[in-house]
C-alpha cells in the first residue's frame, strides 16, 4: 500500500481536528436530524474543510461523507469522512469525538485515519504498515477471557423506538464481562480495542462513515472484525463485532442467541 495516501490523510485529519477542537472551545449552534440525533455547525464546516482538501489532492476520487452524500463511488478510489464522530458528545462538551478518513481501493477498506483532537491520539493504519498512534505502533490486548475484558457499545439513533435488541445484547453482557463503557464515539472505541484499552466492541445499525477508517486499524493492529455472526463484515452491514481476536469466538456466542 502506498503510504502517500494515509500520510495526507494524516496531515488533513490534522488540521480538521484543529477546525472541531476551535469549534468545541467557543461552543456551536446545534441542530436536530431525528429526534436525538444532532448536527453541528462543526460538523458541516469541518467536511467541507476534509473535502475540499481531498478533492485538491485527489480530484478523481470518489466521496462518501455523513452530512454530504456520495459521489463517484465508482472510482477506484474512495474515501470515506466522518467529520466529527461523536457529535452528541461534542454538543455537550464532553470530550470523547474524533475526526475519521478511511480510504477504499476497490470496494476494499485499505487505510484509514482517526485522530481525536482534544486528547491530541492520532491513530493510523495502512494495509501491511501496522497501526499506529502517535509515532508508536499499537496492538490489540491479549486478554483471553471475556470475565477480564472490559468491552464498550453504543446505541444507535433510534434506540428510543428500537431498543429491545440493544438492551438484550447489554443484558447478556453484563453478567459475563468484567466491564461495560459507553461513550459515544463508535470510531473511537474500534481504535480503542486496536490499541487494548477495550478488548472488545459490538454495536448496531451503524453507518459505512463511523467504522470505515477504525476497522483497517483493528485489523493492522491484529485484531477482528466481523459482523455479530462471525460472517465477513462489509461498511455497507449494519452491526459490527470487533475485538482482540482471542474473546471474538465467545462474544460471537454471547450475540447469536
Ligand atoms: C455516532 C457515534 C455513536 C454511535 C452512533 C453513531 P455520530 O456517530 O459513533 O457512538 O453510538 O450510532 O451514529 O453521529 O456522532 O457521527
Ligand atoms: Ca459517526
Ligand atoms: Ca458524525
Amino acid at each position: 500500500m502506498d503510504t502517500t495516501y494515509v500520510e495526507t490523510a494524516i496531515r488533513i485529519a490534522a488540521q480538521a481536528g484543529e477546525t472541531a477542537q476551535q469549534y468545541f472551545r467557543q461552543g456551536v449552534a446545534v441542530r436536530k436530524k431525528g429526534k436525538i440525533d444532532l448536527v453541528t455547525e462543526a460538523d458541516v464546516a469541518v467536511e467541507e474543510q476534509i473535502v475540499s482538501l481531498l478533492r485538491q489532492e485527489f480530484p478523481d476520487h470518489g466521496l462518501l461523507r455523513e452530512e454530504g452524500g456520495a459521489e463517484n463511488l465508482e472510482k477506484e478510489f474512495v474515501w470515506v469522512v466522518d467529520p466529527i464522530d461523536g457529535t452528541t458528545n461534542f454538543a455537550h462538551g464532553y470530550p470523547m469525538f474524533c475526526v475519521s478518513i478511511g480510504l477504499r481501493h476497490q470496494g476494499r477498506e485499505v487505510a484509514g485515519v482517526v485522530f481525536a483532537p482534544v486528547l491530541q491520539e492520532m491513530f493510523w493504519a495502512a494495509e501491511g504498515e501496522g497501526a499506529w498512534l502517535n509515532g508508536r505502533r499499537i496492538r490489540v490486548s491479549d486478554v483471553a477471557r471475556i470475565e477480564d475484558g472490559m468491552l464498550s457499545t453504543g446505541f444507535p439513533y433510534d434506540v428510543h423506538r428500537n431498543y429491545e435488541d440493544v438492551l438484550g445484547d447489554l443484558a447478556r453482557f453484563l453478567p459475563v464481562a468484567q466491564a461495560v463503557r459507553r461513550d459515544g464515539s463508535a470510531a473511537l472505541n474500534l481504535c480503542y480495542v486496536a490499541v487494548g484499552r477495550f478488548d472488545g466492541f459490538w454495536e448496531r445499525r451503524l453507518n459505512p462513515w463511523d467504522t470505515a477508517a477504525a476497522r483497517v486499524i483493528v485489523a493492522e493492529a491484529g485484531g477482528m472484525v466481523s459482523r455479530f455472526d462471525g460472517g465477513l463484515y462489509s461498511i455497507f452491514d449494519r452491526e459490527i463485532l470487533a475485538s482482540n481476536g482471542r474473546i471474538h469466538d465467545q462474544m460471537i456466542r454471547i450475540l447469536v442467541r
